[in-house]
């Protein structure tokens, strides 16, 4: 059980939180335009840099004194103990009693953190050595199927944490990958995703990676089965399994019971959460692709970001504005959405990726010691490349009733120069920022002559709150430092906000009752429920077949 932890005083009771709600209601009407207009420097002031990341906030409806109150908003809330406490491995997931320490899985050798007084860094360098040599075997050949050829496609079979982090890199660092092995991924428990993952495969030339934290997650384990299954079967003998399958998961004797021996197994510990996984040995086909130097190269970068959060002031301090900026917006100024829009293809999957980051870190509606927490919590994430997002959402972000704060990711180089594109795709994002900015007026609009009637229709309010994130060039470094930017951001959300970041008890629920309603499917007596699912379930059961309806209980 659970114990309850002694309240602090409510978050909303504090003079740093009360200055801030003053000081939002006194600013409420500053627009960007007058705030650019009265002091020239803005553009470069408000701006940070770190581990190769330029942050540009001055977009952000913040003034000096929005910036003051918030470091003090900070400090009062215990921030800079959070996170020595992170970092030293503490148990800040309160709620399942355990660290949070994806810190250490980049931290160098000659580093040492104790968790439950041993030293995890020498642990975490033997798997990623270990993790380094399978890689190397499969990349040269090394390693080969059972019937003696190369390794041509890695499947990756995972979900949540085991799934995106992989799947976002994969996509993101392709450029640096080696073309002849292809990473794919299954991660829906629809039945489809597995057979168009494989529908074209040669089973003899797969190695499929199963990525569990839990080895208990049943659409992983679905897959997992029908993976297995289908090597069975195309190779015709149980004993190729062996040169086919390799486990990432904390949880050994599952993967034993599964049929995957301990030298194929990859493993990390229970203080690496899902979300925070990546550079774990849940990164092993992001390894395969781009090849262990490269992989030393993202963990670097992550480093590189962590010893800035963990060293550098407040003020000065990358990931700690940009989460002390997003409780600004959501908190205060009640913008309970943000958008994410990286101006570069190969970042893609990078929204979805963070979806998963901050929505599960931050969806919380209780604090630490379980008291509501009287506020608006982690905003809605979402987003799109750019120009793609331009083309579709930009409408409502310009113009609609709803103010979406935006971060517009940008690099400075072009990994696949093309005419002068970079020169339009860099265009583009600088624009965005500008016209949510800034809008345009009306007398602007009557100046330019458009007719009158058109200018309601055309005016953009603008003072709609952009961050521009500048990096040069998108390297496996690069991305490190970029993912744990994102990931100190949502770390000092949640300091502020007093909620555990790295629990995700909100997802149990909807587990538990698909498993009972899977039984119900067999036997109408399970478990009597609502009108409504009563009625779903009949018409499914109608068309698949099986025995009489349960009784509705509400
Ligand atoms: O259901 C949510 C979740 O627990 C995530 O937090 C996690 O990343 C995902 O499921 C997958 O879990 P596992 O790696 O244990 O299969």
């Amino acid at each position: 059980m659970v114990e309850m932890l002694a309240a602090p005083p409510p978050l909303t009771a504090r003079p740093a939180w009360q200055a801030l709600r003053a000081h939002a209601r006194h600013t409420e009407g500053d627009h960007l335009r007058d705030l650019f207009a009265a002091d020239p420097t803005r553009g470069t002031r408000l701006t940070a840099e770190a581990a190769g990341i330029y942050l540009d906030y001055s977009k952000q409806r913040v003034s000096d004194r929005t910036l003051e109150l918030l470091i003090r908003l900070a400090e009062s809330s215990g921030l800079p103990g959070r996170v020595e406490a992170m970092f030293a491995g503490d148990v800040v997931n309160v709620t399942e009693r355990r660290a949070a320490l994806h810190v250490a899985l980049r931290a160098p050798r000659s580093a040492s953190i104790h968790v439950d007084g041993v030293d995890v860094v020498p642990e975490v360098h033997d798997v990623l050595e270990r993790m380094g040599r399978f890689a190397s075997d499969v990349r040269d050949g090394t390693w080969r199927g059972f019937t003696g050829r190369r390794i041509r496609t890695v499947v990756n079979i995972g979900i949540g944490g085991s799934d995106l982090g992989p799947r976002m890199a994969a996509e993101a660092l392709r450029h640096y990958s080696d073309r002849s092995i292809e990473v794919r991924f299954v991660s829906n428990v629809d039945g489809t995703n597995f057979v168009e993952a494989t529908r074209d495969l040669d089973a003899s030339e797969t190695l499929f990676i199963v990525s569990s934290k839990s080895f208990t997650t049943a659409e992983t384990m679905a897959n997992a089965g029908a993976a297995r299954a289908w090597v069975v079967e195309a190779l015709g003998d149980a004993s190729a399994v062996g040169r086919h399958f390799v486990a990432v998961s904390t949880n050994a004797e599952a993967v034993r019971a599964f049929g995957i021996g301990d030298e194929q197994t990859f493993g990390f510990w229970d203080w690496v959460g899902g979300r925070y996984s990546l550079p774990s040995a849940v990164g092993l086909s992001t390894m395969i692709a781009i090849g262990p130097e490269q992989f030393r190269e993202l963990l670097a970068g992550y480093h590189a970001m962590d010893e800035h959060f963990r060293s550098a002031p407040l003020a000065e301090n990358v990931p700690a504005l940009h989460g002390l900026l997003t409780v600004w917006n959501t908190s205060f100024l009640g913008m309970g959405s943000m958008a994410v829009v990286p101006y570069d293809e190969y970042l893609g999957s990078f929204p979805a990726y963070l979806q998963q980051l901050t929505m599960e870190s931050n969806g919380k509606r209780v604090t630490e010691s379980g008291e509501p927490v009287g506020h608006a919590t982690g905003p809605v994430v979402w987003g799109e490349r750019g120009t793609n997002g331009q083309h579709s959402f930009f409408q409502q972000l310009h113009q609609g009733t709803a103010t979406v704060p935006c971060d517009l990711i940008g690099f400075l180089e072009p990994l696949n120069p093309v005419g002068a594109q970079h020169d339009l795709l860099m265009a583009h994002l600088f624009a965005q920022s500008e016209a949510l900015a800034f809008g345009k007026t009306a007398a602007q609009l009557q100046g330019e002559g458009s007719p009158e009637w058109l200018v309601p229709h055309r005016v953009s309010p603008g003072n709609r709150p952009t961050s521009t994130l500048l990096l040069d060039r998108l390297t496996p470094y690069s991305l490190g430092s970029l993912i744990a930017l994102y990931e100190h951001s949502v770390f000092t959300q949640g300091v502020i906000w007093g909620i555990d970041s790295f629990d995700q008890w909100g997802v149990e629920l909807g587990k538990q009752i698909a498993a009972s309603i899977l039984e119900g499917f067999d036997d109408a007596s399970a478990g009597a429920r609502d009108s409504s699912t009563t009625e779903l379930m009949r018409r499914y059961r109608e068309r698949r077949g099986g025995s009489a309806v349960p009784t509705a209980r509400r």
